[in-house]
Protein backbone atom coordinates (compact mmCIF):
# COMPACT_ATOMS: atom_id res chain seq x y z
CA UNK A 1 0.00 0.00 0.00
CA UNK A 2 2.74 2.64 1.18
CA UNK A 3 5.71 2.00 -1.51
CA UNK A 4 6.17 -1.26 -2.00
CA UNK A 5 5.37 -2.57 1.01
CA UNK A 6 1.60 -4.19 1.06
CA UNK A 7 -1.20 -4.83 -0.98
CA UNK A 8 -4.42 -2.22 -0.81
CA UNK A 9 -7.31 -4.44 0.55
CA UNK A 10 -9.62 -2.60 -2.13
CA UNK A 11 -7.39 -4.48 -4.82
CA UNK A 12 -7.66 -7.85 -3.04
CA UNK A 13 -11.43 -7.09 -2.51
CA UNK A 14 -11.31 -6.75 -6.59
CA UNK A 15 -9.75 -9.47 -7.32
CA UNK A 16 -11.80 -12.05 -5.34
CA UNK A 17 -14.86 -10.11 -6.60
CA UNK A 18 -13.55 -10.66 -10.39
CA UNK A 19 -12.46 -14.49 -9.41
CA UNK A 20 -15.88 -15.49 -7.55
CA UNK A 21 -17.58 -13.94 -11.08
CA UNK A 22 -15.38 -16.51 -13.47
CA UNK A 23 -16.55 -19.33 -10.33
CA UNK A 24 -20.28 -18.54 -10.74
CA UNK A 25 -20.10 -18.42 -14.33
CA UNK A 26 -18.56 -22.16 -14.50
CA UNK A 27 -14.91 -20.92 -15.61
CA UNK A 28 -13.43 -21.74 -11.87
CA UNK A 29 -13.97 -24.54 -10.05
CA UNK A 30 -12.59 -22.59 -6.56
CA UNK A 31 -10.51 -19.60 -5.95
CA UNK A 32 -8.66 -18.00 -3.12
CA UNK A 33 -6.98 -14.11 -3.68
CA UNK A 34 -4.50 -13.45 -1.22
CA UNK A 35 -0.76 -11.73 -1.33
CA UNK A 36 2.47 -11.31 -0.01
CA UNK A 37 3.91 -7.67 0.44
CA UNK A 38 2.79 -5.36 -2.48
CA UNK A 39 1.61 -8.59 -4.51
CA UNK A 40 -1.88 -10.17 -5.05
CA UNK A 41 -1.47 -13.94 -5.67
CA UNK A 42 -4.43 -15.51 -7.72
CA UNK A 43 -5.07 -19.28 -6.69
CA UNK A 44 -7.26 -20.83 -9.00
CA UNK A 45 -8.89 -24.27 -9.84
CA UNK A 46 -10.24 -25.22 -12.98
CA UNK A 47 -10.63 -28.14 -15.36
CA UNK A 48 -9.64 -26.81 -18.30
CA UNK A 49 -6.00 -28.18 -18.84
CA UNK A 50 -2.82 -25.70 -18.48
CA UNK A 51 -2.29 -23.10 -20.93
CA UNK A 52 -5.79 -22.71 -21.58
CA UNK A 53 -6.43 -18.62 -22.83
CA UNK A 54 -10.11 -17.77 -21.00
CA UNK A 55 -7.89 -18.67 -17.66
CA UNK A 56 -4.65 -17.02 -18.45
CA UNK A 57 -7.25 -13.97 -19.73
CA UNK A 58 -9.18 -14.00 -16.41
CA UNK A 59 -6.10 -13.48 -14.80
CA UNK A 60 -4.64 -11.34 -17.07
CA UNK A 61 -8.01 -9.13 -17.00
CA UNK A 62 -7.98 -9.06 -13.27
CA UNK A 63 -4.62 -7.61 -13.12
CA UNK A 64 -5.19 -4.81 -15.48
CA UNK A 65 -8.63 -3.92 -13.63
CA UNK A 66 -6.80 -3.94 -10.36
CA UNK A 67 -4.05 -1.63 -11.98
CA UNK A 68 -6.31 1.03 -13.09
CA UNK A 69 -7.90 1.02 -9.24
CA UNK A 70 -4.21 0.96 -8.02
CA UNK A 71 -3.73 4.43 -10.13
CA UNK A 72 -7.13 5.98 -8.96
CA UNK A 73 -5.56 5.35 -5.47
CA UNK A 74 -2.35 6.73 -6.52
CA UNK A 75 -0.50 3.79 -5.34
CA UNK A 76 3.57 3.35 -5.75
CA UNK A 77 4.39 1.04 -8.57
CA UNK A 78 0.67 0.44 -10.24
CA UNK A 79 0.92 -2.39 -12.91
CA UNK A 80 4.79 -2.26 -12.87
CA UNK A 81 4.46 -5.82 -13.19
CA UNK A 82 2.22 -5.91 -16.77
CA UNK A 83 4.74 -5.42 -19.53
CA UNK A 84 2.87 -5.82 -22.30
CA UNK A 85 0.12 -3.50 -23.55
CA UNK A 86 -2.19 -6.37 -24.84
CA UNK A 87 -2.98 -9.81 -23.82
CA UNK A 88 -1.56 -12.18 -26.47
CA UNK A 89 -3.26 -15.41 -25.29
CA UNK A 90 -0.74 -16.67 -22.67
CA UNK A 91 0.03 -14.52 -19.36
CA UNK A 92 3.44 -16.23 -19.71
CA UNK A 93 6.24 -13.70 -21.00
CA UNK A 94 3.47 -11.21 -20.03
CA UNK A 95 5.06 -10.16 -16.59
CA UNK A 96 3.45 -11.47 -13.84
CA UNK A 97 4.84 -15.25 -12.59
CA UNK A 98 2.55 -18.02 -12.99
CA UNK A 99 2.62 -21.61 -11.76
CA UNK A 100 -0.04 -24.89 -13.70
CA UNK A 101 -0.20 -28.42 -13.14
CA UNK A 102 -2.88 -30.92 -14.04
CA UNK A 103 -3.39 -33.24 -11.28
CA UNK A 104 -5.44 -36.24 -11.05
CA UNK A 105 -6.97 -35.31 -7.66
CA UNK A 106 -5.98 -38.15 -4.92
CA UNK A 107 -8.14 -39.64 -2.28
CA UNK A 108 -6.99 -36.89 -0.19
CA UNK A 109 -4.55 -34.12 -2.00
CA UNK A 110 -2.48 -31.77 0.63
CA UNK A 111 -1.01 -29.26 -1.33
CA UNK A 112 0.70 -25.86 -0.61
CA UNK A 113 1.24 -22.53 -2.43
CA UNK A 114 3.86 -20.26 -1.61
CA UNK A 115 3.92 -16.64 -2.55
CA UNK A 116 7.29 -14.52 -2.82
CA UNK A 117 7.93 -11.19 -2.11
CA UNK A 118 11.26 -9.07 -2.89
CA UNK A 119 12.67 -11.93 -3.99
CA UNK A 120 12.90 -13.66 -7.81
CA UNK A 121 12.50 -16.56 -9.86
CA UNK A 122 15.59 -19.09 -8.65
CA UNK A 123 15.07 -18.20 -5.12
CA UNK A 124 13.22 -21.90 -5.15
CA UNK A 125 15.89 -23.84 -6.35
CA UNK A 126 17.78 -24.95 -3.12
CA UNK A 127 14.35 -25.33 -1.20
CA UNK A 128 13.34 -27.70 -4.16
CA UNK A 129 16.62 -29.38 -3.77
CA UNK A 130 16.64 -30.25 -0.15
CA UNK A 131 12.44 -31.34 -0.11
CA UNK A 132 12.71 -33.36 -2.51
CA UNK A 133 16.33 -35.02 -2.92
CA UNK A 134 18.20 -34.04 0.45
CA UNK A 135 17.32 -36.62 3.06
CA UNK A 136 18.95 -34.72 6.23
CA UNK A 137 15.70 -32.59 5.16
CA UNK A 138 13.10 -35.46 3.78
CA UNK A 139 13.54 -38.92 5.56
CA UNK A 140 10.76 -39.63 3.54
CA UNK A 141 13.45 -40.29 1.01
CA UNK A 142 15.03 -42.96 3.01
CA UNK A 143 12.38 -44.21 4.77
CA UNK A 144 9.23 -43.73 3.12
CA UNK A 145 8.95 -46.31 0.32
CA UNK A 146 6.70 -44.39 -2.11
CA UNK A 147 9.52 -41.50 -2.31
CA UNK A 148 12.43 -44.17 -2.43
CA UNK A 149 12.75 -44.15 -5.82
CA UNK A 150 13.85 -40.57 -6.16
CA UNK A 151 12.41 -37.45 -8.32
CA UNK A 152 13.17 -35.94 -11.47
CA UNK A 153 13.90 -31.99 -11.83
CA UNK A 154 13.20 -29.98 -14.62
CA UNK A 155 15.62 -26.75 -14.93
CA UNK A 156 14.91 -23.91 -17.48
CA UNK A 157 18.15 -21.96 -18.34
CA UNK A 158 15.84 -18.51 -17.97
CA UNK A 159 18.78 -16.47 -20.47
CA UNK A 160 19.02 -19.30 -23.59
CA UNK A 161 15.52 -20.32 -23.12
CA UNK A 162 16.40 -24.21 -22.85
CA UNK A 163 15.70 -27.13 -20.60
CA UNK A 164 16.77 -30.03 -19.17
CA UNK A 165 15.67 -32.71 -16.73
CA UNK A 166 17.75 -34.44 -14.26
CA UNK A 167 17.23 -37.26 -11.98
CA UNK A 168 17.94 -37.41 -8.59
CA UNK A 169 19.38 -38.99 -6.35
CA UNK A 170 21.93 -40.71 -9.15
CA UNK A 171 22.35 -37.39 -11.06
CA UNK A 172 22.50 -34.41 -8.08
CA UNK A 173 26.27 -33.88 -8.73
CA UNK A 174 25.42 -32.75 -12.17
CA UNK A 175 22.08 -30.71 -11.55
CA UNK A 176 23.95 -28.87 -8.50
CA UNK A 177 26.72 -26.99 -11.36
CA UNK A 178 23.34 -25.65 -12.69
CA UNK A 179 20.97 -25.31 -9.92
CA UNK A 180 23.41 -24.00 -7.43
CA UNK A 181 23.42 -20.64 -10.06
CA UNK A 182 19.70 -19.31 -9.57
CA UNK A 183 19.57 -16.37 -11.31
CA UNK A 184 20.27 -18.13 -14.49
CA UNK A 185 19.00 -21.51 -14.10
CA UNK A 186 15.55 -22.82 -12.47
CA UNK A 187 13.64 -25.49 -11.49
CA UNK A 188 10.47 -25.23 -13.24
CA UNK A 189 9.03 -28.38 -11.69
CA UNK A 190 9.70 -31.91 -9.98
CA UNK A 191 8.08 -35.01 -10.79
CA UNK A 192 7.96 -38.58 -8.94
CA UNK A 193 10.34 -40.52 -11.12
CA UNK A 194 8.03 -43.63 -10.41
CA UNK A 195 4.91 -42.42 -11.23
CA UNK A 196 5.91 -39.39 -13.58
CA UNK A 197 2.85 -37.49 -11.37
CA UNK A 198 3.84 -33.60 -10.86
CA UNK A 199 5.19 -32.97 -7.35
CA UNK A 200 5.68 -29.11 -7.74
CA UNK A 201 6.12 -26.13 -10.12
CA UNK A 202 7.43 -22.80 -9.57
CA UNK A 203 7.23 -19.96 -11.50
CA UNK A 204 10.31 -18.72 -12.78
CA UNK A 205 9.43 -15.41 -15.06
CA UNK A 206 11.95 -12.97 -15.40
CA UNK A 207 10.60 -9.30 -15.06
CA UNK A 208 14.06 -7.91 -16.03
CA UNK A 209 14.74 -10.26 -19.05
CA UNK A 210 11.37 -9.88 -20.08
CA UNK A 211 11.46 -6.12 -19.99
CA UNK A 212 15.35 -5.51 -20.21
CA UNK A 213 15.71 -3.30 -17.15
CA UNK A 214 14.26 -3.53 -14.19
CA UNK A 215 10.94 -2.93 -13.45
CA UNK A 216 10.25 -4.50 -10.15
CA UNK A 217 11.43 -8.06 -9.04
CA UNK A 218 9.98 -11.29 -10.17
CA UNK A 219 7.97 -12.36 -6.60
CA UNK A 220 7.65 -16.10 -7.70
CA UNK A 221 5.21 -18.50 -6.70
CA UNK A 222 5.02 -22.18 -6.25
CA UNK A 223 2.58 -25.17 -5.72
CA UNK A 224 3.58 -28.55 -3.73
CA UNK A 225 2.15 -30.98 -3.95
CA UNK A 226 2.35 -33.28 -0.23
CA UNK A 227 2.15 -36.73 1.07
CA UNK A 228 1.29 -40.14 -0.23
CA UNK A 229 3.94 -40.20 -2.93
CA UNK A 230 5.28 -36.93 -2.02
CA UNK A 231 7.14 -35.71 1.04
CA UNK A 232 5.20 -34.92 3.58
CA UNK A 233 3.94 -31.45 4.90
CA UNK A 234 6.45 -30.88 7.64
CA UNK A 235 9.29 -31.95 5.28
CA UNK A 236 8.14 -29.10 2.74
CA UNK A 237 7.90 -26.62 5.00
CA UNK A 238 11.36 -27.52 6.66
CA UNK A 239 13.90 -26.28 3.93
CA UNK A 240 12.38 -22.84 5.23
CA UNK A 241 14.15 -23.06 8.44
CA UNK A 242 17.35 -21.84 7.40
CA UNK A 243 17.10 -17.77 6.20
CA UNK A 244 18.45 -18.42 2.78
CA UNK A 245 20.47 -15.69 0.57
CA UNK A 246 18.27 -14.62 -1.90
CA UNK A 247 18.04 -12.02 -4.77
CA UNK A 248 15.73 -8.81 -4.22
CA UNK A 249 15.21 -6.27 -1.49
CA UNK A 250 15.75 -2.90 -1.68
CA UNK A 251 15.62 -2.02 -5.49
CA UNK A 252 15.23 -5.79 -6.53
CA UNK A 253 19.15 -5.34 -6.62
CA UNK A 254 20.44 -6.93 -3.02
CA UNK A 255 21.25 -10.31 -1.95
CA UNK A 256 19.18 -10.50 1.67
CA UNK A 257 17.52 -13.35 3.95
CA UNK A 258 14.27 -15.00 3.00
CA UNK A 259 12.32 -14.43 5.93
CA UNK A 260 8.89 -17.34 6.10
CA UNK A 261 6.39 -15.27 7.72
CA UNK A 262 2.51 -15.49 8.39
CA UNK A 263 -0.02 -13.26 6.58
CA UNK A 264 -0.06 -11.16 9.46
CA UNK A 265 3.92 -10.52 8.99
CA UNK A 266 3.48 -10.32 5.23
CA UNK A 267 4.62 -6.58 4.62
CA UNK A 268 7.94 -6.08 4.14
CA UNK A 269 9.11 -2.62 5.13
CA UNK A 270 12.67 -2.72 6.90
CA UNK A 271 14.89 -1.21 3.55
CA UNK A 272 11.84 -3.01 1.42
CA UNK A 273 12.36 -5.89 3.20
CA UNK A 274 13.84 -8.53 4.29
CA UNK A 275 12.33 -10.58 1.04
CA UNK A 276 9.60 -12.20 2.47
CA UNK A 277 7.70 -15.97 1.58
CA UNK A 278 4.61 -16.86 2.72
CA UNK A 279 2.70 -20.51 2.55
CA UNK A 280 -1.01 -21.74 2.50
CA UNK A 281 -1.83 -24.90 3.19
CA UNK A 282 -4.98 -26.29 1.15
CA UNK A 283 -6.74 -29.48 1.03
CA UNK A 284 -8.69 -30.31 -2.41
CA UNK A 285 -11.80 -31.77 -2.49
CA UNK A 286 -12.99 -32.20 -5.88
CA UNK A 287 -10.85 -29.23 -6.98
CA UNK A 288 -12.45 -27.15 -3.91
CA UNK A 289 -9.99 -25.29 -1.86
CA UNK A 290 -10.24 -26.48 1.49
CA UNK A 291 -8.65 -23.87 4.25
CA UNK A 292 -6.36 -22.51 3.99
CA UNK A 293 -3.83 -22.70 6.80
CA UNK A 294 -1.47 -19.93 7.59
CA UNK A 295 1.61 -22.51 7.70
CA UNK A 296 4.11 -20.45 8.71
CA UNK A 297 2.14 -18.64 11.24
CA UNK A 298 3.61 -21.01 13.81
CA UNK A 299 6.44 -20.16 16.55
CA UNK A 300 8.37 -23.11 15.17
CA UNK A 301 10.05 -20.50 12.84
CA UNK A 302 10.43 -18.10 15.18
CA UNK A 303 14.01 -18.95 14.86
CA UNK A 304 14.66 -18.65 11.24
CA UNK A 305 12.87 -15.20 11.32
CA UNK A 306 15.53 -13.97 14.36
CA UNK A 307 18.28 -15.34 11.94
CA UNK A 308 17.01 -13.18 8.99
CA UNK A 309 17.09 -10.12 11.08
CA UNK A 310 20.65 -10.95 11.94
CA UNK A 311 21.73 -11.94 8.22
CA UNK A 312 19.34 -8.73 7.67
CA UNK A 313 21.51 -6.60 10.01
CA UNK A 314 25.34 -7.75 8.55
CA UNK A 315 24.39 -8.05 4.96
CA UNK A 316 23.74 -4.19 5.17
CA UNK A 317 26.56 -3.28 6.53
CA UNK A 318 27.67 -3.21 3.64
CA UNK A 319 25.91 -0.90 2.02
CA UNK A 320 26.44 -0.56 -1.65
CA UNK A 321 29.37 -3.50 -2.00
CA UNK A 322 28.99 -7.02 -3.12
CA UNK A 323 27.92 -9.24 -1.99
CA UNK A 324 25.02 -7.27 -0.41
CA UNK A 325 24.45 -5.65 -3.66
CA UNK A 326 23.97 -7.73 -6.49
CA UNK A 327 26.95 -8.89 -9.26
CA UNK A 328 27.40 -6.67 -12.02
CA UNK A 329 26.17 -8.75 -14.10
CA UNK A 330 22.66 -8.58 -12.40
CA UNK A 331 23.04 -4.77 -11.91
CA UNK A 332 22.67 -4.00 -15.78
CA UNK A 333 19.21 -4.09 -15.58
CA UNK A 334 19.51 -1.08 -13.21
CA UNK A 335 20.94 2.56 -13.27
CA UNK A 336 24.53 0.84 -14.18
CA UNK A 337 24.23 1.11 -18.19
CA UNK A 338 23.38 4.71 -18.12
CA UNK A 339 26.22 5.21 -15.67
CA UNK A 340 28.99 3.33 -17.09
CA UNK A 341 27.76 5.65 -20.83
CA UNK A 342 28.20 8.43 -18.63
CA UNK A 343 31.86 7.58 -17.55
CA UNK A 344 32.37 6.16 -21.04
CA UNK A 345 34.67 8.31 -22.22
CA UNK A 346 36.88 9.41 -18.63
CA UNK A 347 38.65 6.07 -18.70
CA UNK A 348 42.08 6.09 -19.64
CA UNK A 349 44.41 3.12 -20.89
CA UNK A 350 46.90 1.93 -18.10
CA UNK A 351 50.47 2.28 -18.04
CA UNK A 352 52.00 -0.38 -19.31
CA UNK A 353 53.81 -1.67 -16.61
CA UNK A 354 50.50 -1.88 -14.57
CA UNK A 355 48.81 -3.36 -17.46
CA UNK A 356 51.34 -6.13 -17.24
CA UNK A 357 49.98 -6.62 -14.02
CA UNK A 358 46.52 -7.39 -15.00
CA UNK A 359 44.46 -9.26 -17.80
CA UNK A 360 42.43 -6.98 -20.48
CA UNK A 361 39.17 -8.85 -21.72
CA UNK A 362 40.06 -9.06 -25.47
CA UNK A 363 36.80 -8.93 -27.41
CA UNK A 364 36.99 -12.32 -29.61
CA UNK A 365 35.91 -11.79 -33.32
CA UNK A 366 33.21 -14.39 -34.15
CA UNK A 367 34.49 -17.56 -36.00
CA UNK A 368 37.82 -16.81 -34.32
CA UNK A 369 39.56 -20.46 -33.84
CA UNK A 370 39.76 -21.70 -29.70
CA UNK A 371 42.74 -21.17 -28.00
CA UNK A 372 45.74 -23.25 -27.27
CA UNK A 373 44.80 -25.97 -24.59
CA UNK A 374 46.58 -25.44 -21.46
CA UNK A 375 46.90 -27.76 -19.05
CA UNK A 376 44.67 -27.39 -16.30
CA UNK A 377 45.09 -28.55 -12.67
CA UNK A 378 42.08 -29.98 -11.24
CA UNK A 379 40.28 -28.02 -8.47
P1 LIG B 1 8.61 -5.23 -5.81
O1 LIG B 1 9.04 -5.80 -7.12
O2 LIG B 1 8.26 -6.26 -4.82
O3 LIG B 1 7.51 -4.23 -5.96
O4 LIG B 1 9.87 -4.44 -5.17
C1 LIG B 1 10.37 -3.38 -5.89
C2 LIG B 1 11.44 -2.60 -5.20
O5 LIG B 1 12.15 -1.91 -5.90
C3 LIG B 1 11.62 -2.63 -3.75
O6 LIG B 1 12.60 -1.72 -3.32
Amino acid sequence: MVGHCSSHPDILDLGREELEKAKQAGVLVDCHVSHCGDDMFLIMTHDRGENNTEIHKLAWDTFVKGTELAKKLKLYGAGQDLLTDAFSGNIKGAGPGSAEMEIDERPSEPIIVFMGDKTSAGAFNLPLYKMFADPFNTPGLVIGAPLHGGFSFEVQDVKEHLQVTLNAPDEIYDMLVFIGSGQRYAVKRVRHRDSGEIAACSSTDKLSMIAGRYVGKDDPTMIVRCQGNFPAVGEVLEPFTTAWTVEGWMRGSHHGPLMPVGLKDAHPSRFDGPPRLVSLGFQLANGKLIGPNDMFDDPGFDNVRQEANDIADYLRKHGPFEPHRLPLEEMEYTTMPDVAKKLADRWTPLSDEEAASTTRVQPVPAGSPPPPETEQQPR
